[in-house]
């Protein structure tokens, strides 16, 4: 157990005191993103289904008080494996205070209207990168024949929605969304006839969420393609156990950890291939990275080895994660002169550079291109975790910072990083969560 003397219901902070360089293994959990996706689409399913491989974050607990508000049953057999009975769901109906504490919950409308023929789901909250519409979402729902997805139905912050039935339909999607390419698809199951969703997001996530639902009994062909194909079946026996995919970004975050530690670190259970866009630039930086089947080793050869400057763009996938974006301006912080960063999928996911400033970083953002400037060392400093990657990247400064740091709002970190105190810790970090003052933002997520 993590922690015990800290009391999670109230505010509390990473204490870290930076300056050890990580060495050691450690596992990678199941991926959040797949796993919020997943649950949601299970509450579609016409029998129970057991999963595996569920990370211990609070996401994935929110996610599983939403799907029992519905009437589900869901029942934990240990700490990673979930039987979730959707049959005893009594309700289309979401709109009270969880919904807004996660984004996915969005997820919701897909697999309610592939359920009950009906959704009635609030609006989802969300980490503030600007602008997060859902207009696709529902275009996508709309062109398979519901009714109340146009943006002015949209009563009171609750989108009310009916189909009687779905009809299959050619989406395309102006933007590559992971959300509505997952929601489209979750409609698409059940709908009468063929959908075809073209121009989808290829994320790991989106094949993992298909993979299970074929295996639930679902007809699903070309995720992780451009063009994902879906024939509906009016029925989905389920009775089957999934296990979910390893995380891309937590495995990511590990390994910018280990780096700008300079650090030596095997992190096992995760997915080479899916590492690719960051491995292929930290090995431009000068990094060695050791790939095994289910590994990655990331060290260097002399600590004392140069560190190359570099540019990244985020894009959708296989492209650079944006979920790898701030932690990866940290290590670029690290390199020898300037590096940059383009955000390419979020309007605004630079709000962590003023923190990360207080910790010495030199850092100029035009627009949605980070210019980051060489430094020698990051120095401790109390700083916020603004969002969950944010928090992610300030963890990785501090870990390589000089002194001791404090990251409020440690709790948005916890929503998607499965014991990183623990695991952290195993690797010779030193940090441990200490309860702090009161303050009082509303909170939500990813
Ligand atoms: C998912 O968000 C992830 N969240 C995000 O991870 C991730 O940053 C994002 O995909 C991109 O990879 C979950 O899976 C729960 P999008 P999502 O729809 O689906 C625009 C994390 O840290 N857009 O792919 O909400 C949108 O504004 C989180 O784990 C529309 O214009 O993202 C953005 O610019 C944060 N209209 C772009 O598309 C729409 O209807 C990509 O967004 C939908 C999206």
């Amino acid at each position: 157990m993590e922690d015990n003397n800290v009391n999670r219901s109230k505010p509390y902070a990473y204490e870290i005191e930076g300056g050890v360089p990580l060495r050691g293994d450690i596992d990678i959990s199941g991926s959040k993103n797949a796993a919020l996706g997943i649950i949601a689409a299970s509450v579609m399913v016409d029998g129970p289904c057991t999963l595996e491989n569920v990370p211990d974050i609070s996401d994935v607990k929110v996610m599983f008080d939403l799907c029992r508000s519905l009437g589900a049953i869901v029942d934990e057999i240990d700490t990673h494996t979930f039987r979730i009975d959707p049959t005893t769901i009594n309700t289309y109906k979401a709109s009270g205070p969880l919904v807004s504490k996660i984004r996915a919950s969005y997820y919701l409308m897909g697999a309610l209207l592939a359920r009950c023929g009906k959704a009635s789901i609030r609006l989802p909250g969300g980490c503030d990168f600007g602008q997060r519409p859902i207009d696709l979402h529902l275009k996508a729902f709309q062109l398979m024949g519901a009714k109340g997805a146009r943006p002015s139905e949209i009563n009171s912050g609750i989108v009310n929605l009916t189909a009687e039935p779905l009809h299959g339909a050619k989406i395309y999607l102006d933007i590559v969304s992971v959300g509505a390419t997952i929601n489209a698809m979750l409609a698409a199951c059940k709908a009468e006839g063929r959908t075809e969703i073209i121009n989808a997001a290829k994320e790991p996530h989106i094949v993992d969420v298909a993979n299970f639902l074929n295996s639930m009994g679902a007809h699903i062909k070309g995720a992780g393609t451009d063009i994902i194909k879906i024939t509906g079946v009016p029925f989905l026996p389920g009775n089957f156990t999934y296990s979910i995919i390893p995380d891309q970004i937590e495995a990511g975050t590990y390994m910018i950890a280990a780096a700008v530690t300079k650090g030596d670190v095997t992190i096992h259970n995760l997915i080479p291939t899916h590492m690719e866009p960051l491995s292929a630039k930290m090995r431009e930086m000068g990094y060695q990275i050791e790939e095994g089947d289910e590994s990655i080793r990331v060290y260097l050869n002399d600590p004392s080895d140069e560190i190359y400057s570099t540019s990244v763009k985020t894009s959708p996938y296989p492209g650079f994660p944006t979920d790898l974006q701030p932690q990866t301006v940290v290590l670029l912080c690290s390199a020898e002169g300037q590096s940059r960063m383009h955000e390419n999928v979020w309007q605004n996911r630079f709000q962590y550079v003023p923190e990360l400033a207080k910790m010495g970083a030199n850092i100029n953002v035009y627009e949605r291109i980070a210019w980051v400037n060489g430094i020698t060392r990051f120095m401790g400093a109390t700083v916020e975790a603004t969002d969950l990657r944010a928090g992610a990247a300030l963890v990785c400064a501090a870990l390589a910072a000089d002194g001791t740091s404090y990251i409020n709002h440690a709790n948005r970190i916890d929503r998607g990083y499965e014991h990183i105190v623990q695991k952290l810790t195993s690797l010779g970090a030193k940090i441990k969560r200490v309860n702090i003052e009161e303050y009082s933002e509303e909170d939500t997520e990813a």
